[in-house]
């Protein structure tokens, strides 16, 4: 939602050459195709992502929407198409996919935490391992990003010690640890109760209007008002709409947008 933090060394000359040649999408989704055996989950699906951006992804269960994460986290071969990320083509870049899930942090509905560390230990490990961090500034880290998820109370307790919601800001934090450059988050409220929903959202929104680039499947329409930039509209397979948010909820979208989206409204 808001511009990127990058610092141009010389604003005039950088200026007119950003004005000549627009800068590429964080993210470009080109024509993904992706099959299960015979059955086509994924059949030419496009999108972009701007730096700052956060888009909304939704659609009916089956249409996907889930797929189409995993390709772009590189965790399932996309068997057609393209994936830009930063202007590099990663569709089938196979020795980069360890920096490339380093650089997009990925949130799930279930949270996915290791149940035998501590909420701290969760969030320390990966910058420990792959970031080859220190104990001591790990544990900082954590106690930062526990602060930043508000839940700063936590860093001791044990998965099965937290609420739904407060796992989910463990996980939120944990995918921060790697200091990424975009966000995924698959359906991050969908398993928690109603009281626990506002709180994960809330901290997805101050991560949007910080500037975090996110791609969000969830049918929280409160959440996409507030916090998308975009919103994507999937359907058996295909990206069937892209509008801007204002314009969604504005009522410009085409009729089987409209029709879903008054489904998950009323
Ligand atoms: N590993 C797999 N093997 C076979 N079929 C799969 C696999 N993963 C997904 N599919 C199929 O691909 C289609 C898209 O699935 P996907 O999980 O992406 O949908 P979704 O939009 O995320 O749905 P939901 O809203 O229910 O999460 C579905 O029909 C699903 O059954
Ligand atoms: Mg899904």
């Amino acid at each position: 939602m808001s511009a990127e933090g990058t610092v141009m060394p010389n604003t005039q000359i950088d200026a007119t050459r950003e004005a000549a040649v627009p800068r590429a999408p964080l993210l470009e989704i080109v024509g993904i195709g992706k099959s299960f055996g015979h059955f086509r989950a994924l059949k030419g699906c496009s999108l972009e992502i701007r730096r700052g951006e956060t888009v909304v992804l939704i659609g009916p269960s089956g249409s996907g929407k889930s797929t189409l994460l995993r390709c772009v986290n590189l965790l399932e071969p996309a068997d057609g198409g393209d994936i830009f990320f930063e202007g590099a083509n990663i569709t089938r870049d196979l020795a980069n996919a360890p920096r490339i899930r380093r650089e997009i942090g990925m949130v799930f509905q279930n949270f996915e935490l290791f149940q035998h560390l501590s909420a701290a230990q969760n969030i320390m490990l990966a910058p420990m391992k792959v970031l080859g961090l220190s104990r001591s500034d790990a544990h900082d880290v954590a106690l930062e990003l526990l602060r930043k998820v508000r839940i700063p109370e936590k860093a001791e307790a044990f998965p099965d010690e937290l609420s739904g919601g407060q796992q989910q800001r463990v996980a939120i934090a944990r995918a921060l640890a790697m200091k990424p450059k975009l966000m995924l988050y698959d359906e991050p409220t969908s398993a928690l109760d109603p009281e626990m929903i506002r709180e994960v959202l809330d901290v997805m929104a101050d991560l949007s209007a910080e500037g975090m680039t996110s791609l969000v499947v969830t049918h929280e329409m409160g959440f996409a008002r507030r916090a998308a930039d975009k919103i994507v509209f999937m359907e058996d397979g295909q990206v069937v709409e892209t509008a801007p948010s204002d314009a969604f909820f504005g009522g410009s979208v085409n009729e089987r947008a409209r029709r879903f989206l008054d489904q998950i409204l009323h």
